[in-house]
C-alpha cells in the first residue's frame, strides 16, 4: 500500500499486491453477492492471475453461474464515480453490440479495513486485437473481413454520438470474431459534453497533440486510421509486423512515428511500400498529424485523398527496412531474412506498383467486400513457430480456482508412480 496525496485529504491506495493478496479471500474483502461466491482464475503457480494495465488490475472471476471481471484502480481518479454513472446509463441503454454493460461497485473491494471502488463486468471470452491478428497473420481473407468489421464498429459508434477515449489493441477484443470494447476510463458518450478528458489513451495510438480538452465524439479518429492502416498493411504484407517490430505494446506504429513521421521508419515502408494503396493510406494519417484533433475525418469505407503538395517527402535517410531492426523480442527466421531481402529490393521508387481487387473469401467467413479484398495470388502462410512476441507461458493460462492444484496432485502423483 502506498500513500497518495488528493487536493482534500491524505489517502491510502493499494497496490496491485494488496489487491492480489485481498481477491484470494473473496468472502472477506468483496461485498458483491455474486463475486463473494466466487474465486479467482489462477496462473500454474496456483496464484490469482491478472492482467495489469495501466490503469487497472483485472481478474477474472469463476462465479456460480458465470465468469466476471473484476476490475480494480490503480489510482485514485476524483470524478470516476460521476463519469462512471454517465458511462453506464449510456451503456445500459444503448442497441450498440460492442459495449458490455458493468456495475460500477462503490464499495467494491475491502483493502486493510478501507472500501474502495471497483467495476464487475461479464467475463468476455475472446483475444486481444493484437493476439487475433497475430493468429491471423498469412490469412488476409480474415484479416479483410476483421476490417469491414471495425470500420463498421466505428461507423456505428459515431452514429452513437460516443467515442471509446483510449482505442488500443488491448481493448477490442474479437470475441467469436465479433468486435467488443472493454476499459471505459476514457469514454466520452453525449451526456458528457463540457467535461474534459481523464486520460489520454495510449501513447502509440495517440495523436501528439491530443489534450486534456479534446473531449468529443471525434475523439477515436485518429487512433481508428491507426488502427486500420495497420490492419490494412498486414492484411497486404504480412511481412511487415516482423519487418517493424510490431505487436510489442503496438500494432505498427509507435508514439516515435508520430512524433519524426519523416524520419519514421513505419511511415517510410508504407510509403515505399509497391502497394499503392499503402502509399495513399500513409500520406493521408500523416496530413493527420498536421490536423486539429476535432478536424481529423471519421473513418470510413474509403480513404481521402491527401492533399499531396502540404506534405514534406520521407526523408531519404528515413530507416529503409531493415531486417529485425526494430524487433525487440526474438530473432528471425531464415525463410523470413529472405523475404525481408525481397522486400527490400521491391522497395526502390522504380517498383512496380500494385493495384488490384478480386474478392475471395473463406470457408465458414462471411464475404469480403472489394475494398477489403486481399491481393490475389498465392500468399506465404506464416509458420506457427515465428516470433511475433509471445506472452510469457505462465501468464498465458487462466486456470480454474484448483486446478493449477490438481494438476501439481496430478504430476506428483505421476512422479511416484513412476519411481
Ligand atoms: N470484461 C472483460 N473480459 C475479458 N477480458 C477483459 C475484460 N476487461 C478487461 N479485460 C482484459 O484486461 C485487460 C486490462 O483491462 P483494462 O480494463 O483495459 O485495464 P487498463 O485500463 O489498465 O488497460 C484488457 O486489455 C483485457 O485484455
Ligand atoms: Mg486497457
Amino acid at each position: 500500500m502506498y500513500r497518495t496525496k488528493t487536493e482534500t485529504k491524505l489517502v491510502w491506495w493499494p497496490t496491485p499486491q494488496d489487491y492480489n493478496e485481498a481477491v484470494q479471500v473473496p468472502k472477506l474483502s468483496l461485498q458483491d453477492p455474486e463475486l463473494r461466491e466466487g474465486l479467482p482464475y489462477t496462473n500454474a503457480l496456483d496464484l490469482p492471475r491478472s492482467i495489469t494495465g495501466s490503469f487497472a488490475s483485472v481478474y477474472r472471476m469463476h462465479c456460480r453461474h458465470k465468469d466476471f471481471a473484476l476490475r480494480l484502480f490503480l489510482s485514485n481518479i476524483h470524478d470516476q464515480q460521476e463519469r462512471y454513472a454517465l458511462i453506464s446509463d449510456f451503456v445500459q441503454h444503448d442497441d450498440l453490440p460492442y459495449t458490455v454493460t458493468f456495475d460500477f461497485l462503490k464499495q467494491g473491494i475491502k483493502i486493510h479495513g478501507d472500501w474502495l471502488p471497483a467495476l464487475k463486468m461479464d467475463w468476455l471470452e475472446g483475444d486481444q486485437l493484437d493476439d487475433y491478428i497475430v493468429q491471423h497473420l498469412g490469412d488476409p481473407v480474415r484479416l479483410g473481413v476483421l476490417l469491414e468489421k471495425f470500420v463498421r464498429m466505428m461507423q456505428d459508434l459515431q452514429r452513437a454520438g460516443i467515442a471509446h477515449g483510449d482505442l488500443q489493441h488491448g481493448n477490442i477484443l474479437v470475441c467469436r470474431d465479433e468486435l467488443r470494447l472493454v476499459d471505459y476510463d476514457g469514454m466520452f458518450v453525449p451526456s458528457m459534453e463540457g467535461y474534459s478528458a481523464g486520460e489520454l489513451g495510449h501513447r502509440n495510438y495517440q495523436h501528439p497533440a491530443r489534450a486534456a480538452h479534446h473531449f468529443g465524439p471525434y475523439l477515436d479518429n485518429f487512433s481508428a486510421w491507426i488502427i486500420y492502416a495497420s490492419i490494412r498493411a498486414l492484411q497486404i504484407d504480412s511481412r511487415l509486423m516482423h519487418q517493424l517490430g510490431g505487436g510489442d505494446d503496438c500494432l505498427l506504429f509507435r508514439q516515435s512515428d508520430f512524433l519524426d513521421p519523416i524520419h519514421s521508419p513505419a511511415f517510410a515502408a508504407l510509403e515505399r511500400h509497391p502497394d499503392v494503396r499503402l502509399n495513399e493510406l500513409s500520406k493521408f494519417i500523416r496530413a493527420q498529424l498536421k490536423a486539429d484533433l476535432p478536424h481529423i475525418p471519421f473513418l470510413g469505407a474509403t480513404v481521402p485523398a491527401a492533399a499531396d503538395h502540404e506534405l514534406h517527402p520521407i526523408a531519404e535517410t528515413a530507416p529503409v527496412i531493415k531486417n529485425g531492426a526494430r524487433i525487440v523480442r526474438g530473432n528471425l527466421p531464415d525463410w523470413l531474412q529472405d523475404d525481408n531481402a525481397e522486400v527490400l529490393a521491391k522497395s526502390g521508387a522504380s517498383a512496380e506498383k500494385v493495384k488490384t481487387t478480386t474478392t475471395r473469401s473463406g470457408p465458414g467467413l462471411p464475404p469480403v467486400s472489394p475494398l477489403y479484398a486481399p491481393i490475389p495470388g498465392p500468399q506465404k502462410a506464416v509458420p506457427q513457430s515465428w516470433t511475433v512476441p509471445t506472452k510469457p507461458a505462465q501468464q498465458a493460462v487462466w486456470l480454474k480456482p484448483g486446478m493449477a492444484a490438481s494438476m501439481t496432485n496430478n504430476n506428483n502423483n505421476n512422479n511416484n508412480n513412476n519411481n
